[in-house]
């Protein structure tokens, strides 16, 4: 069941949007003196090395963040993207290794600070053990071999009733829908004013496209919709052509960073307008 390893995706566009706008929001959350709790219900292996192993059989980093680098080299960068480049760069730095990639929970957790804390779900055994080791000396941070979205509600509200929740399933199976539905629900109803971050692939799957009208009916709580289609998706096809965020009760610079990225997002890594199927695409929508 659990076939996804997300070293062959790390570093894609996918990967770019959610992590600079969990970037953003951490960052921005974690000035104030109050400690945050960040849960990451669906947390991965934690950091991923480029340039071997699964990550390198695709290499749809190249796609991602190695275009989105060699765009930065031209004037008019926006600033969330190029905080976002600092944190890997900050991360490659602490790590020693030059190739490396921080998943969600390596970004997370270099930008909370000594009081905030961290609660990291991840199933997969070898995933569960390499992110189990990367946080071993760290005592912000607990690593739980559990399911993310079945536990999440017993973490809420934290004791500060600050906290970001990020929802970051795989998607594999039918039935992951629901549970991102669910995880979502039961984040709100146990802690109604916490920011909870959900990525979503646009897919030509039914569950996919019904997908960001059904978590956006779960709340009345102000929200953030952001897309970035780098792509037209074409009828049938198997591929992701982009992605989504859904951002409940989102820091409030949130909306200026991704207003400012997203068109620059697009231009870095979609393909040209014009022939069918390609010209890229992005919205922001907020509630
Ligand atoms: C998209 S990846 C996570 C990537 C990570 N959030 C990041 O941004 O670096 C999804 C992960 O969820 C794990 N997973 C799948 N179902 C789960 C569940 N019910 N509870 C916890 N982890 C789960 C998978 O093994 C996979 O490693």
């Amino acid at each position: 069941m659990l076939s996804y390893r997300h070293a062959f995706h790390a570093g894609n566009h996918a990967d770019a949007l959610k992590h600079l706008a969990l970037v953003d929001a951490l960052s921005y959350m974690t000035r104030k003196d109050k400690p945050i709790l960040y849960a990451d219900t669906h947390a991965g292996a934690g950091s991923y090395s480029l340039g071997e192993g699964y990550a390198a059989q695709n290499r749809e980093w190249a796609d991602g963040i190695a275009r989105i680098r060699e765009a930065a080299t031209g004037p008019g960068t926006p600033p969330a993207v190029a905080a976002y480049l600092a944190a890997v760069d900050s991360w490659r730095a602490r790590s020693g290794l030059a190739d490396a990639y921080p998943g969600s929970p390596a970004l997370a957790a270099s930008i909370l600070g000594r009081g905030d804390r961290a609660a990291l779900f991840e199933l997969h055994p070898a995933d569960h053990e390499a992110l189990a080791a990367l946080f071993a000396g760290d005592r912000r941070v607990r690593v739980l071999k559990a399911d993310g979205p079945a536990s999440i509600a017993a973490l809420l509200p934290p004791p500060s009733r600050r906290g970001l929740i990020l929802v970051d399933p795989s998607y594999e199976l039918a039935s992951d829908y629901d549970d991102a539905v669910a995880c979502v629900a039961a984040a709100l109803s146990r802690f109604e004013t916490g920011t909870v971050i959900i990525w979503y692939p646009i897919l030509d799957r039914a569950e996919a496209r019904a997908l960001p009208g059904r978590l956006q009916a779960l709340s009345s709580r102000p929200r953030l919709h952001a897309r970035l289609e780098l792509r037209e998706l074409l009828p049938g096809e198997r591929g992701m052509a982009g992605s989504g965020l859904l951002v409940f009760n989102p820091p409030w610079p949130l909306e200026a960073s991704l207003r400012a990225a997203l068109p620059w997002l697009a231009r870095a890594l979609g393909g040209p307008a014009g022939a069918p199927g390609t010209g890229s695409r992005w919205s922001l929508a907020s509630g």
